[in-house]
């Protein structure tokens, strides 16, 4: 005989409520006035006032108050919930209630409490802890709520980031770390060994991007890049994650346009979906409400003209330091595009402008609010022999490009794209003043662990 066949019972009705879950249901308009609860998460902080404890609990979810009345809990419980060390594993019955006094709009009163397992004393205290001795514990300061707040807030722009480009009809492929070839100059390679032979860490997945957009039009990739970069700012990584969208047929203004929706698109999205966290980390909001497109858009030349009058100490022909960046966005309130770079100081992939040999077709795009550039990219050489001539005026070995060479004796076309930086462009959104807190493990120049 066959056996019956068991309920299917859906993984999330296995785990129970979040607390997510229940201050939706409990804040909901006619919502329950009370739903109970069984929690498992971790205790993030307490208050006592004698017969009362005020836990601050975490799940994972969220963050919660729940109340322990020693007349409402089995004297254990209330033992355990006074006595136990912070951030032990604990699991909590009571019930939730909308309440607008408490955080959150919602309080659990609990019925019992147990400890599941007890931290040792916990190394990270409310009081203020130096960036060095957080970073030494960041796996642990992952849990603390502000980081927790960013998590969610890296989380959705990265999630907003494919939708977007998945809406209008890009093909997310992945592009290989261990690389034959420099895609952004020699000096910032990350060599490595690839058994008997020598490898790169990838820089950038733009030339590997360009093939698959010679195959489905428009792709994009997102992965983690490495630049060994002796720049110890607070603006830099060795390992960031780059957004790298590339468009067969695209010119410079047309990618200039893809960048500005992109944009607008993820702010949008976070200013509806996570607002709350970005005020949890005291993010003005007004400032990302007035992003808008169309960007306003100036020549690298226009720029020099407008940073001789600034006192930075640029001169014609360098590459923006962040102060020149900061003093050209300092009256604005939304993004600044920049185009027409010179071509000595830009890769060796990048398109002539018409009638100006010595410009090239590059755009940057740098934040306001003294956040710094956010996104560089191009239009692509498609000529073969001048492509020919950049490589090896670059003095790039030939040989490891012959592969992106045969893309423009291929088919060639116009072809554009560009890179975003993910931790700049959080840093930004989340008003942090240094990349370190934009990415969950952070590699600086002198930290490699945990
Ligand atoms: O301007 P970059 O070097 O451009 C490229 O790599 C192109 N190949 C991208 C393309 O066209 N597909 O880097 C792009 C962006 C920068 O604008 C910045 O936001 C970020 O990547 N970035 C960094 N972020 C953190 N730490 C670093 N060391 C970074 N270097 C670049
Ligand atoms: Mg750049």
């Amino acid at each position: 005989m066959p056996a019956s066949p068991t309920p299917h019972v859906s993984w999330k009705d296995r785990m129970g409520p979040t607390l997510d879950g229940l201050r939706r249901a409990v804040t909901t308009e006619d919502g329950p006035s009370g739903v109970p609860a069984r929690l498992r998460g971790w205790l993030a902080g307490r208050r006592s006032s004698g017969r009362l404890l005020f836990l601050n609990f975490r799940d994972g979810s969220g963050f919660a108050q729940v109340v322990v009345a020693k007349n409402r809990v089995p004297p254990e419980s209330f033992e355990a919930a006074r006595a136990c060390p912070l951030e032990s594993a604990v699991e909590i019955s009571g019930a939730a209630f909308a309440d607008a006094r408490a955080p959150g709009g919602m309080e659990v009163r609990a019925e019992a409490f147990a400890v599941i397992c007890a931290a040792e004393p916990y190394p990270i205290s409310p009081k203020e802890h130096g960036a060095q001795f957080l970073l030494d514990h960041r796996h642990l300061w992952l849990r603390s709520k502000r980081q927790h707040a960013l998590l969610r807030i890296r989380d959705e722009v990265l999630h907003s980031f494919r939708e977007y480009l998945r809406e209008q009809g890009f093909v997310c492929a992945d592009t290989p770390i261990f690389t034959p070839n420099a895609c952004e100059g020699t000096t910032t390679l990350f060599e490595t060994q690839y058994f008997d032979r020598r490898a790169y860490l990838a820089q950038s997945g733009q030339l590997y991007n360009e093939a698959v957009a010679l195959s489905v039009g428009r792709t994009y990739c997102l992965g983690p890049t490495f630049r060994a970069e002796k720049s110890k700012t607070r603006r830099h990584l060795i390992e960031f994650w780059m957004l790298e969208p590339e468009v067969a047929w695209a010119e410079l203004d047309d990618i200039v346009a893809l960048a500005e929706g992109l944009i607008c698109h993820t702010v949008e999205r976070l200013l509806e979906r996570r607002a709350l966290e970005l005020e949890a980390l005291g993010r003005d909001l007004a400032p990302l409400r007035r992003i808008r497109a169309p960007f306003p858009r100036i020549t690298y030349d226009e720029a020099g003209e407008i940073l001789a009058g600034k006192g930075t100490g640029f001169t014609l022909g360098d590459d923006f330091g962040a102060p020149d960046e900061t003093a050209l966005t300092e009256d604005l309130d939304r993004p600044l595009v920049i185009t027409h770079f010179p071509a000595a100081i830009k890769a060796f992939y990048m398109e002539p402008a018409p009638g100006r040999p010595d410009r090239v077709l590059g755009l940057d795009i740098i934040a306001p609010e003294g956040y710094g550039e956010i996104v560089g990219g191009s239009q692509r050489i498609h000529d073969p022999g001048l492509l020919r001539r950049r490589i090896r005026e670059h003095r790039l070995p030939e040989d490891a490009f012959s592969w992106y060479l045969d893309l423009r004796r291929f088919g060639s076309v116009p072809h554009s794209g560009f890179g975003l930086g993910i931790e700049r462009f959080v840093s930004w959104m989340a008003g942090l003043s240094h990349l370190r807190e934009a990415i969950p493990f952070p590699r600086l120049l002198y930290r490699l662990s945990p």
